[in-house]
């Protein structure tokens, strides 16, 4: 008999297995990754935004049990996306963050979101985050207040305004250091221990300065972002002489810094003159909703508990 039809008649367990158990085993682990790889795209992917999902940055946790472990799948990200100058904002019930449309000071994402039990996963909530900012509230020693008449995008008419601007992030920047910086900025004032140092070139130590209030740090909108706002009066704001500001550093900043009554142009291109008003008139306009920023009237309204 020939050695090949034994073979094909009586075949062994080992070739058995080898030629069809262990291909078919294969086969089907293929399958079985395969239907994996689809759920996961399935689960990380369904929504209404998916179109406009593909083209952005995907983030998502690196396994199911542990969200605070996250990867970024950034097969799709487009080449020059502006990146977001913030940290993510990312909980435990945080279950999939996708950016949608990010600038340097704002990131318009989508998140699924797990119930408070994890029992259940609420997809498309609409995040818009934005890098934390300041409000400082200027009052002189004369208990006069400084603010701006300006015009914003966001709102109807001229309104009130507090000092404010953004963090600087990058630069590992406090709260405070900004509500201090954006002071001098924006209005060429200080506190009476700054401006001494500045004129005398020693040493200012911010933290045991008594003319700085701080007002707290609070999340814009607690289902929506909009960064947090830390807020701080300064009492008995003085102005700083010019050439001290250019000593500062301070030098080419907003042409009527400082200038009460004068026009000056922010950084937003938006027309911005300071006023300066006592404590009855602050209050009248407080109260008649001339502050037309939740912000603004927040803020001033606290520190008017420390006047
Ligand atoms: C406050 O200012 C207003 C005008 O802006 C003035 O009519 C009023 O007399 C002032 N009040 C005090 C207490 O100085």
């Amino acid at each position: 008999m020939r050695p090949e039809i034994r073979l094909t008649a009586r075949p062994s367990l080992s070739r058995l297995l080898t030629f069809t158990l262990y291909p078919l085993v294969g086969f089907f682990a293929l399958l079985t990754l395969l239907f994996l790889y689809d759920i996961e795209r399935g689960l990380t992917n369904i929504s209404p935004y998916e179109a406009r999902r593909a083209s952005r940055q995907h983030f998502r946790p690196s396994s199911s049990s542990s969200s605070s472990n996250f990867v970024v799948d950034d097969n799709n990200a487009a080449p020059d996306l502006t990146v977001y100058k913030g940290n993510p904002w990312i909980t435990d019930l945080t279950a999939s963050r996708t950016v949608l449309y990010q600038t340097a000071f704002a990131s318009c994402e989508v998140h699924d979101v797990w119930t408070e039990d994890h029992s259940a996963i609420q997809k498309d909530w609409l995040w818009a985050e934005e890098i934390d900012h300041v409000n400082v509230i200027v009052v002189d020693e004369a208990g006069d207040f400084y603010f701006f008449k300006q015009k914003k995008y966001g709102l109807e008419s001229t309104s009130f305004a507090t000092v404010g601007g953004f963090i600087d992030v990058e630069k590992g920047e406090t709260g405070f250091e900004a509500c201090r910086r954006e002071v001098v900025e924006e209005m060429g004032m200080t506190s009476p221990a700054h401006l001494h140092s500045l004129t005398s070139s020693t040493p200012y130590d911010a933290s045991s300065d008594p003319n700085w209030i701080p007002l707290g740090r609070y999340r814009t909108a607690s289902n929506r972002g909009g960064g947090f706002l830390t807020a701080y009066l300064l009492k008995s704001a003085v102005k700083i002489p010019d050439q001290y500001l250019k000593e500062a550093g301070y030098e080419g900043l907003g042409t009527g810094a400082g200038v009460v009554g004068g026009e000056k142009g922010n950084a937003d291109g938006e027309e911005q003159k300071v006023v300066k008003m006592n404590l009855t008139r602050t209050r009248t306009i407080l109260l008649a909703g001339g502050f037309q920023e939740v912000k603004w009237t927040a803020s001033l309204a606290l520190a008017l508990l420390h006047l």
